[in-house]
């Protein structure tokens, strides 16, 4: 008896150990746990589906290449002829079979964070040569206000929505803030 219970737990100490030396290998927490949850809703499908450094855009929880053959265009917003604005509206419109938002477009390649791990997340989500020059109090009121912010806790139809609630996310963006964005 005794030593069933000891093999057990053995076996999930070890089991602990191999699901989180795993996690750790891909880096999936951040040095900062101020920067943790954000790094959780930054790299959901809803953000990184636009936050790509391809040059498209891509679509639905396991991130396929965006159907129609399009592209990212030279302003993020398209090839000339097949403009985003052409299916996406100001909100998600048929049935929400067409997602929308205000100003709907792909992030610029300098804001793409696919293939970062959390430290590097929040390195470049600070750096103000790439993040379009915002400080950290222009930081937090992006990702307190902007529409394609806030689309991902509205996406419309069956898609899945970021691991964190809006104001829980708002308040974490906040805390990570006032402590100075750690990373
Ligand atoms: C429909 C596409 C789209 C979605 C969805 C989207 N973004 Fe963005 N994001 C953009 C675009 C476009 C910009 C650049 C806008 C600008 O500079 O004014 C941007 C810029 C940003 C920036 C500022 C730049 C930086 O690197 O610091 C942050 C922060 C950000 N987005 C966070 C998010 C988060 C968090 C989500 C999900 C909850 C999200 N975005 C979802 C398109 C999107
Ligand atoms: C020909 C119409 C069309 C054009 C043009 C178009 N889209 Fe889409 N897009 C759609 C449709 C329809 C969906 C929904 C697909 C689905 O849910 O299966 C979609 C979904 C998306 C999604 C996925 C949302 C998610 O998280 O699952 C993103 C991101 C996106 N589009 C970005 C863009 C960007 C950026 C552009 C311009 C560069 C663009 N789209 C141009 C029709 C279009």
């Amino acid at each position: 008896m005794t030593t069933t219970i000891t093999r057990t737990a053995r076996l999930m100490v070890t089991l602990t150990f191999v699901g989180f030396s795993s996690l750790l290998a891909h880096n999936a927490f951040a040095q900062s746990p101020l920067f943790q949850p954000l790094y959780e809703v930054l790299t959901h499908p809803r953000c990184m589906n636009c936050h790509t450094i391809t040059d498209f855009p891509r679509q639905g929880d396991e991130r396929r290449r965006h159907a129609q053959l399009v592209v990212r265009g030279t302003d993020n917003h398209g090839a000339p002829t097949l403009q985003c604005s052409a299916c996406h509206q100001d909100e998600n419109v048929a049935d929400d079979a067409v997602p929308g938002a205000p100003h709907w477009g792909l992030a610029p390649l300098s804001m793409g964070w696919e293939g970062l791990n959390a430290s590097q997340l929040c390195q470049a989500l600070k750096d103000s040569s790439k993040n379009g020059n915002r400080s950290l109090a222009d930081l937090l009121k992006h990702m307190s206000e902007d529409s394609l912010v806030l689309w991902a806790w509205t996406p419309g139809g069956n898609r899945s929505t970021p691991p964190l609630s809006q104001p829980a996310f708002v308040e974490a963006v906040q805390a990570w803030v006032n402590a100075g964005g750690p990373c």
